[in-house]
């Protein structure tokens, strides 16, 4: 918890002074890069059950902004809305080599006020402080933000990140809003409404930068031709009293045309499952029932199976899944395909034939029912609209994928089968007789963003691998 600002009246003083000023234009392009993100710990966000650790890649998403006169890297989280970076007085293992804060400028405004996140693996702490802060072409004075000085299994110097940029809305934050203005409010209200947005790419490459794409107040054309390219839908506000997070109405999914209706949502007062994107999150994550009957429909003939020790599911590396996503409010839904390669996730290992599954089970979201993270999101070109004096915010997407033009090149890619046998070749019921006995109890926590009061992500397989077991024998 935070104590009171002890120097609240400076700290009064500071926030309405804090101006944005806009050097160049109105809107502008951060480069953004694909980073292969650093393991957590054993039970991290590493999905070792299918392949040794070394062979799991996970991605980050990462921008340079500058704090004061130093330019560090961030991650781009749009699942959380505090902005923090590392400084020199932090030593800790989780946070050595990287890029730190090195009190260079003579601009920083210290509130000494502590600042703690604590994330599902991992903890950062440190201390509330005030700093010009530039991002492309906007120079935002006396921009709140947490230097820390102790991070906690968080993968900092094996990801490279020095810190992580929340690009979501106030209430989700840590640091009190009567301390100071998000980093996203404050460039939103420096932006006339019709600009009042940044619109994300989510890249599969990482040689490439610019397969991924983050602006501000533009849209990228080599991605879309104008805003009107994109379906918008108004942001929800169910189970919060304001707006929260990046959440909209999920109606349904399809595979192979078939549409696989969802269970109803646990949020309180919404009329279907809600989504929230996130870009700090690899995967989709979704209720067991629905996950359970998506692969169910995805993976007939055995193609895909829920591994009993690990609890995820798994696909076989040469199925070609077409699936979408159905977003939007009733009468205005539209489906979005995801690419085969998002689904049957060469990325997240991959062991005699069979590929982690890019959709996963997992009750513990509690920002919405289904959190759409990066295997989703590489599929469509999002735009994050703030507020305007006349609508709510809103969400607008455009769809990349082009389900047979995927399946090609996915086909293409993947090309015939391995002659390897299946890993330990047991009838499915002896794999779940194991998996009961079997002491293994392991954590999917697929966003290191994912914080205690916002989008946590946790899950206790072993006890979810021993009820299945049960289900299935009986
Ligand atoms: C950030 O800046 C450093 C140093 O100039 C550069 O090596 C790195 O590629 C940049 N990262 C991004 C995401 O632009
Ligand atoms: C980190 O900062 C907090 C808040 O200012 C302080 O209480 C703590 O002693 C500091 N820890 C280290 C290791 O510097
Ligand atoms: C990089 O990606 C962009 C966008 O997908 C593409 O237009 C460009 O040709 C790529 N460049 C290289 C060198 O692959
Ligand atoms: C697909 O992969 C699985 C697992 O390796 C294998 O059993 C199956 O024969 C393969 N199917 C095709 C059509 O290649
Ligand atoms: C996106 O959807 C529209 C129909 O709404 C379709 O005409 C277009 O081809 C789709 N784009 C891609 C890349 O598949």
């Amino acid at each position: 918890m935070l104590t009171p600002p002890r120097h609240s009246w400076l700290i009064h003083v500071l926030v309405s002074i804090a101006v944005q000023r806009c050097i160049a234009q109105h809107s502008f392009k951060l480069p953004m890069s694909r980073v292969q993100r650093g393991k957590v710990n054993a039970f991290g966000n590493a999905f070792s059950s299918l392949a040794p650790v070394s062979q799991v890649k996970e991605f980050a998403y990462t921008v340079n902004i500058t704090i004061g006169a130093e330019t560090l890297e961030h991650i781009v989280d749009t699942g959380s809305s505090d902005l923090w970076t590392v400084s020199n007085k932090c030593t800790d293992t989780d946070c050595q080599s990287v890029r730190k804060y090195q009190y260079l400028s003579s601009s920083l405004v210290p509130s000494h006020d502590p600042f703690k996140l604590n994330y599902l693996s991992g903890s950062v702490s440190g201390d509330i402080n005030f700093e010009t802060v530039t991002i492309g072409s906007y120079e935002v004075s006396h921009q709140v933000f947490a230097l820390a000085n102790k991070t906690e299994n968080l993968g900092l110097s094996t990801t490279g990140n020095s810190g992580i940029m929340g690009l979501c809305f106030a209430p989700s934050a840590s640091i009190p809003p009567t301390t100071g203005n998000t980093l996203m409010d404050n460039l939103f209200s420096s932006l006339p409404e019709d600009k009042r947005y940044f619109a994300i790419k989510l890249g599969r490459d990482s040689v490439n930068d610019s397969s991924s794409s983050l602006t501000f107040g533009e849209v990228d054309t080599d991605y879309a031709r104008s805003i009107d390219d994109f379906a918008f839908t108004p942001l929800s506000k169910d189970g919060a009293t304001d707006y929260n997070f990046w959440k909209i109405p999920l109606r349904s999914l399809t595979v192979d045309a078939a549409t696989l209706d969802l269970s109803p949502s646990l949020v309180p007062g919404a009329k279907s499952p809600i989504a929230v994107l996130d870009t700090g999150t690899t995967l989709v994550l979704g209720p067991t029932i629905d996950v359970d009957a998506f692969w169910g429909m995805a993976g007939p003939s055995g193609s895909a199976r829920k591994n009993p020790i690990s609890g995820l599911w798994e696909v076989h590396c040469n199925r070609s899944i077409a699936a979408g996503f159905v977003l939007g409010d009733k009468g205005a839904e539209k489906e979005y395909f995801v690419h085969p390669r998002d689904l049957s996730w060469i990325d997240g290992g991959q062991a005699n034939g069979w590929c982690l599954g890019g959709i996963q089970a997992n009750d513990g979201v509690n920002s919405g029912d289904w959190l759409l993270g990066d295997t989703f999101l590489r599929n469509v070109y999002t735009i994050h609209h703030g507020a305007t004096s006349t609508e709510p915010p809103k969400i607008g997407l455009l769809n990349l994928t082009d389900p047979s033009k995927a399946d090609s090149e996915f086909r293409a890619e993947r090309g015939i089968e391995s002659s390897s046998p299946l890993p330990n070749a047991l009838p499915v019921h002896n794999r779940l007789t194991q998996a009961a006995s079997d002491s293994i109890t392991s954590y999917i926590a697929s966003s290191i963003c994912g914080f205690m009061g916002g989008a946590v992500l946790t899950t206790l397989f072993r006890a979810r691998a021993l009820v299945m077991a049960k289900g299935r024998r009986v």
